[in-house]
């Protein structure tokens, strides 16, 4: 029976752990699985609701560290972490993505000698500004196993010299809850009560500090999507670091007048509807590039770069950066393509693995227990 420690901490984070919560519960033979909350998101959007509908139980720790700048969030998660791990003696610890909880408990890990599984690892944008690729690289480093999404990330893990016994490609499991919720989720009524079902509509999210933490930067953005928004409706649920960054900058009137229409950030479901329907999706976000190449839908990300080049490769991202008229002109001319494209969908992105994870566990194990015999004997 292997004891887990399964590591939340923002919003990204719930549907990547969920299946697995849910995969262990099924294997109680095999998985006792523990649920640590880090509290870095802390809003009912982007926390509590998302787990309600997920599924996940409330967690069996919740760290409540809240926000802060990048080192007392992340010295907070480390030291409430630690007592957790010591109090509970997991025989693995499994952390995702790459926010900031993501990195502490790792180094947490690392420091007491407890093993840690990374999953979304070897994701790379080579943008050393981004927080996040920080964590992703620093995470990696200290991890015992290593589980990718995609066979691009085995590569930059192999540059960075992790050994290769230690790097699993099993898939992404974002996509084991999209599989798994796409059929509730078109129950959703989002698009009609936001009034576009059935009609040509975009969907725009943005958050990364290097698109909203820059008053210039932001503006120049609203201006470029309120052109957008002349040719179909926008809809623009908002993050809290955005609208925080809206507000500060006096840009309220600006957004006001921009003809997007601006929603709180919406629960899973809703969210998967209303963007399983758009013509297209204008993001910052690593996820939704993800989700949007599993559905084939355009998806045109906010960025210079992005750590997840299968979904260009797939052909429905396209990265086009901040620039003004290369978003405008790559908009214009996708919504003068026909709608349908055709859809190719990524290897083992098939919602089975959470799953594989666990057999990897459960394998790495077995091998533990084979060598200490042996070595005993
Ligand atoms: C974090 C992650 C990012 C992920 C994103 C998804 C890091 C470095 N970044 O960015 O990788 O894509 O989450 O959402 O870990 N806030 C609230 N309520 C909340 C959470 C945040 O009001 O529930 C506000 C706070 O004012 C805070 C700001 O949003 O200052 C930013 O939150 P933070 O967790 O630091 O980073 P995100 O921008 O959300």
């Amino acid at each position: 029976m292997l004891k887990i420690l399964n590591v939340i901490g923002a919003r990204p984070n719930i549907m990547k752990v969920a299946p697995l919560m849910t995969a262990m519960k099924r294997r109680e033979r095999e998985f006792t699985p523990l649920l640590i909350h880090t509290g870095q998101h802390y809003d009912a959007a982007m926390s509590g609701a998302f787990l309600r509908e997920l599924e996940l139980p409330a967690p069996d720790a919740h760290l409540e560290v809240g926000s802060a700048s990048h080192a007392a969030q992340t010295a907070a998660v480390m030291q409430r972490f630690e007592p957790v791990v010591l109090r509970e003696q997991p025989d693995w610890v499994l952390v995702v993505g790459d926010v900031n909880s993501t990195l502490a408990c790792a180094l947490v890990c690392a420091k007491l000698g407890v093993r840690l599984g990374h999953v979304e690892a070897g994701l790379r944008s080579r943008d050393r500004s981004m927080p996040e690729e920080i964590n992703r690289i620093l995470t990696d480093q200290v991890a015992d196993l290593l589980f990718t999404p995609s066979r691009d990330a085995n590569d930059n893990l192999l540059r960075e010299g992790i050994p290769p016994e230690r790097i699993k490609f099993v898939g992404n499991i974002m996509i084991d809850s999209l599989v798994k919720h796409l059929p509730q989720a078109k129950q959703s009524k989002i698009a009609d009560e936001l009034g576009v079902a059935g009609r040509d509509y975009a969907v725009l999210t943005l958050h990364r500090p290097s698109n909203v933490d820059n008053r210039e930067t932001l503006l120049r953005l609203v201006q470029t999507f309120a052109e957008i928004a002349q040719r179909l409706p926008v809809i623009f649920p908002v993050h809290p670091r955005t609208r925080k960054s809206i507000a500060d900058f006096g840009l309220n009137d600006e957004v006001d007048k921009s003809g997007l229409r601006m929603i709180e950030p919406l629960a899973y479901l809703d969210f998967l509807k209303l963007y399983s329907g758009a013509r297209l999706v204008l993001t910052d976000s690593g996820g939704i590039q993800e989700e949007t190449t599993f559905l084939g839908i355009p998806c045109l990300t906010l960025r210079e770069e992005t750590e997840r080049p299968i979904t260009v490769e797939m052909g429905t991202n396209i990265v086009v950066g901040a620039d003004p008229q290369k978003i405008k002109s790559t908009v214009f001319a996708a919504l003068d393509q026909p709608r349908a494209t055709p859809k190719r969908v990524p290897p083992l992105w098939d919602g089975k693995t959470a799953d594989r994870i666990l057999d990897a566990l459960v394998h790495a194990e077995h091998k533990l227990q084979f060598v200490e015999s042996w070595s005993g004997s």
